[in-house]
């Protein structure tokens, strides 16, 4: 027997098999399609065994040759314990993200409103922002039975990155219900339109420009968080304490931090002219001597900032008599 053309012996083969078909009709038209074709090509029922090898082995050889090359080469290694440990590592990272997870979502709960508020519009005050200094906890601690009586909040400082946002004051709005709020700053914030809220622009090294602002008072409430220089935060407690009210509180941030083109070489740190009752070549005898009798409790408190080597004693809060 000569072999037919390999199409002819794979029909012949799919022939044979349909004529096992379950399907009668089916398995009838098969061996009669199936006589015919043999008879055709001068073929026998004897040789349909050879055939059927034949078709096979015909469609085995091409089978290599039409399947596809795979886009990417499965990354598989024939080293088990690599593909353990991948999957340990990848079960590792997937705690600790799930652990940093439930970690942040603990602090969101723990975190008091305060802090929350400026986390939110992004003042340093928080404990996510730039410096992180947490002061916002310990403000809180200060002014949280206070937030709905009708107050006068102060804040010296506005916003280093613009002039049209106003992180803390809109954290103040949000926090005191019923406070009028002033904010100072030498760059012009006069767009800024936040309700009950004056805003005052002058230079906190001018007594001129902070006694306008102390017009405005008397305050509950003032916060210093404007260069940093030393002088500039040792000539705003001289100029504004008198404008505090008695019973009211006045801090000054970033007693740890004062940037290098801003500070005069002979400056006395804040904290120390503090301690020291007062004495400071940026602070008037008369000066000295109304805050000598005028305060009450002087408490400082450090900052959470990591980037200073020292953050301790960075806030201070002085209580008015
Ligand atoms: C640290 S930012 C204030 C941040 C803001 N208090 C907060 O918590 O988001 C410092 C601000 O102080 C202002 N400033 C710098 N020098 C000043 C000066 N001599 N008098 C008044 N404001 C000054 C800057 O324009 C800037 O807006």
């Amino acid at each position: 027997m000569t072999l037919p053309s390999p199409e002819i012996c794979r029909r012949i083969r799919n022939l044979f098999r349909l004529i096992g078909s379950p399907n009668a009709n089916e398995a009838a038209n098969a061996r009669g399609k199936l006589t015919a074709l043999l008879t055709d090509h001068g073929l026998s029922w004897n040789d349909i065994t050879a055939i059927v090898a034949a078709a096979d082995a015909d469609d085995a050889a091409q089978q290599p040759q039409q399947r596809k090359p795979a886009a990417t080469p499965p990354q598989q290694t024939t080293d088990p314990q690599v593909n353990i440990l991948d999957l340990v590592l990848a079960a590792l990272r997937k705690r600790v993200r799930l652990r940093t997870r439930i970690r942040d979502f603990a602090d969101q709960l723990r975190r008091d409103k305060l802090t929350k508020l400026c986390n939110k519009y992004g003042t340093d005050k928080g404990d996510t922002v730039a410096g992180c200094h947490g002061y916002a906890a310990i403000y809180h601690s200060f002014f949280k039975d206070l937030r709905d009586k009708e107050m006068s909040v102060c804040e010296i400082g506005l916003c280093r990155t613009s002039t049209t946002k106003v992180p803390s004051l809109t954290v103040w709005r949000n926090y005191f219900s019923r406070a009028k709020l002033f904010g100072f700053d030498i760059d012009d914030f006069s767009t800024v339109k936040i309700p009950n809220c004056t805003i005052v622009r002058g230079d906190s090294s001018s007594r001129e420009d902070l006694r306008k602002l102390g017009d405005l008072g008397p305050f509950d409430i003032v916060i210093e968080d404007a260069s940093h220089a030393s002088h500039h935060q040792q000539i705003t407690l001289a100029a504004l304490f008198p404008f505090v009210k008695s019973g009211g509180l006045f801090c000054i941030e970033d007693l740890h931090y004062q940037p290098e083109d801003l500070e005069p070489k002979d400056a006395p740190k804040t904290r120390d002219v503090i301690r020291n009752g007062y004495q400071s070549p940026y602070i008037q005898d008369s000066e000295a001597a109304f805050l000598r009798a005028n305060v009450k409790s002087v408490r400082f408190f450090d900052s959470n900032d990591k980037r200073n080597e020292d953050s301790h004693d960075a806030l201070v809060i002085i209580e008015r008599g």
